[in-house]
């Protein structure tokens, strides 16, 4: 479904990702973990074609990517859910969630309305659809980027089943909005048919989302395992991210 291969990632002469490789099977959901600037985000913008390796390779669904998504004439249903969730403040949350749908031109209004009005009821929200992003909270604007992602844009000819990929999807909520949002990823993940791949600093949200757990640092992954694992690893990587400690092989780089 996903294999990175030797992927390598360098910006302005310094080594970001230093040949890192990752396989993932059809409808796994994954987090990658590690500090602030270890690459998490440079992962998904290459697995969302956004940028493209230094050295290396991707293939997504057993194609070679080799193209930025802009440029492929059959692009991999990959669908990145940002941190911030990006809606465009002048279109009503309807239009927001439709917009794809509508420059598709593949279903007509109403079709697209049902679509719609099915992914916003879906993460649970109600009498939204007329307002605007600014309207909302903030925990209601990250689930209508959820509902965003669970319209199916197009009608994949060769029935590829999405990659959706999610960074930061908590940060800055209080517990409870976290929950709602793991669960949130968990179900849009299984409603899609897809895969994950979850990018997070918080505990609960990569025990909840996710079955299996990478821990980036240096450029490599420098662990791997199941959620169980990573509660009962001594590995001094995980050791030192699950309790935050000061001593460990995880250094602040300026330090
Ligand atoms: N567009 C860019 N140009 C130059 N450097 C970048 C760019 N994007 C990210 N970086 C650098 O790459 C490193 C990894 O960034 P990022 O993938 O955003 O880390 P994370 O998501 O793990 O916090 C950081 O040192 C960052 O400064
Ligand atoms: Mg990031």
């Amino acid at each position: 479904m996903v294999e990175m291969q030797g992927l390598s990632k360098q910006w302005e002469g310094s080594p970001v990702l230093n040949e890192i490789s990752f396989k993932m099977k059809p409808g796994e959901r994954v987090a990658i973990v590690g500090p602030s600037g270890s690459g998490k985000s440079t992962i998904l913008k290459l697995l969302a074609g956004l940028i493209l390796p230094t050295k290396g390779h991707i293939c997504l669904f057993g194609e070679k990517q080799t193209f930025l998504r802009l440029d492929q004439s059959n692009p991999p249903d990959v669908r990145l859910v940002f941190q911030n969730p990006a809606l465009l403040a002048s279109l009503t949350v309807e239009e927001n969630v439709g917009f794809l749908l509508q420059r598709s031109g593949i279903l007509n209004n109403e079709e697209i309305h049902q679509q719609v009005m099915f992914a916003l009821k879906e993460v649970g929200l109600f009498d939204v659809a007329s307002k605007f992003p600014g309207q909302l909270s903030g925990g209601m604007q990250k689930r209508v980027s959820f509902a965003r992602a669970l319209i199916n844009e197009t009608v994949d000819r060769n029935n590829r089943l999405p990659l959706l990929l999610y960074d930061e999807p908590t940060a800055g909520l209080d517990p409870i909005a976290c929950t709602r949002i793991e669960d949130l990823i968990v179900k849009t993940t299984t409603l899609a048919g897809g895969s994950s791949i979850v990018v997070s600093h918080v505990l609960s949200t990569i025990e909840r989302s996710s079955e299996r757990i990478f821990l980036l640092y240096g450029g490599k992954f420098q662990w791997e395992g199941s959620i169980h694992e990573f509660r009962e690893s001594k590995n001094p990587f995980v050791n030192q991210f699950r309790n935050g400690n000061l001593q460990g092989p995880m250094q602040p780089e300026d330090n």
